[in-house]
């Protein structure tokens, strides 16, 4: 036999290896991931895999095609999540009982082109809960922090709060969170999803987020020493480290459903800051690194109506939820991982 024909076979194999060794399991899951390229897909994609089997894992895209290393690893498959029927076949083909659905407009590049976001985050989002009502499957939901508004508590933002955000992409993750709630209170589909703050990784850009600048920052320090941020001094948001992001994404899927009286989406976050706090801690490994501000009318007003920090408690008691990353630990992995990659 070629390497090739083998490939299927050492597949599985691995899968049931990674069954046996993983704690809690009572079978592989077999997982679909959409907006595999994205900021979270391409790290997610990594660590399902390793955890339930390569071939396990099916990554889809749409106009973005992953990195080589989740397209060498396991099954990819292309196609548009407003596409109902490609979603549903492509659920049926690979038996999956899992949707991670991850593809979706960010919140400053919905501001340009509001029906698209609407179109792509809403219509994709019905089609992935309608093929999970058919087929049994858990999905999974990545809301945010743009859900809240500006009549939203800013400080210690509680679980249960008012949300009426003021953009786009923030009413398409409210309608989001009350779709996952309303397939699971009427149709009993196993939705659970999390308000993540913005996400910070040294693997793939976020593309036109409003926390984009606390990952451009990075690279800026590295290779010109200075950074030109587009939200104003004072800004404080919620944010997490990748790792973390991952980790929340995954123990939310396996937590025990008993316990779980949140199906819309949990508050979770790591760490709160302002541009001007970041730039300090990066100070400490680049003492001649210099930021200086633009501000993006458009971007701070987002930022602005967004809190400052919320309140995870919930998602601590519930599943456990538990950040490993701070803004100094979170500096020093990125600085360090990032300078290494840059000099590659
Ligand atoms: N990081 C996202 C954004 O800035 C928030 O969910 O759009």
């Amino acid at each position: 036999m070629e390497n090739k024909e083998w490939e299927p076979v050492w597949r599985r194999i691995a899968g049931t290896i990674a069954e046996c060794l993983n704690e809690g399991f009572n079978h592989v899951k077999r997982i679909l991931v959409t907006g595999a390229a994205g900021q979270i897909g391409s790290e997610l994609i990594v660590a399902l895999r390793q955890r339930y089997g390569s071939g396990n894992v099916i990554a889809c895209g749409h106009r973005t095609v992953p990195n080589s290393e989740i397209l060498d690893s396991g099954p990819f498959e292309s196609f548009d999540v407003r596409d109902s029927s490609a979603v549903t076949a492509v659920v049926v083909q690979y038996d999956v009982d899992t949707i991670y659905h991850l593809a979706g407009i960010l919140s400053a590049t919905g501001e340009t082109r509001p029906q698209r976001a609407w179109d792509i985050n809403i219509n994709g989002l019905c089609n992935v809960l309608e093929a999970a009502r058919q087929h049994g499957c858990a999905v999974f939901f990545p809301s945010s922090i743009a859900s809240f508004g500006l009549s939203t508590p800013q400080d210690n933002t509680p679980q249960e709060t008012i949300q009426r955000p003021q953009s786009i992409y923030g009413i398409t993750k409210v309608a989001g969170e009350l779709l996952c709630d309303y397939y699971h209170h009427r149709f009993g589909v196993d939705s659970r999803g999390l308000r993540f703050p913005g996400l910070i990784s040294h693997e793939t850009p976020p593309g036109g987020g409003t926390t984009d600048y606390a990952v451009e920052i990075f690279y800026a320090a590295l290779t010109e020493k200075k950074y030109t941020c587009f939200l104003r001094k004072g800004t404080r948001l919620d944010m997490m480290y990748m790792p973390d992001a991952i980790r929340a994404a995954i123990a939310v899927m396996e937590a025990n459903p008993g316990r779980l009286s949140i199906r819309n989406a949990f508050n979770v976050t790591a760490m709160s800051f302002a541009p001007e706090d970041l730039c300090a801690e990066i100070q400490k490994s680049i003492p001649d690194f210099i930021m200086d501000y633009k501000v993006d009318p458009v971007r701070q007003a987002i930022a602005d109506s967004w809190p400052n920090n919320m309140d995870d408690s919930v998602a601590r008691e519930q599943w456990g939820w538990q950040p490993e990353y701070d803004l100094p630990s979170m500096t020093r992995d990125m600085l360090d991982k990032l300078s290494r990659k840059l000099k590659a």
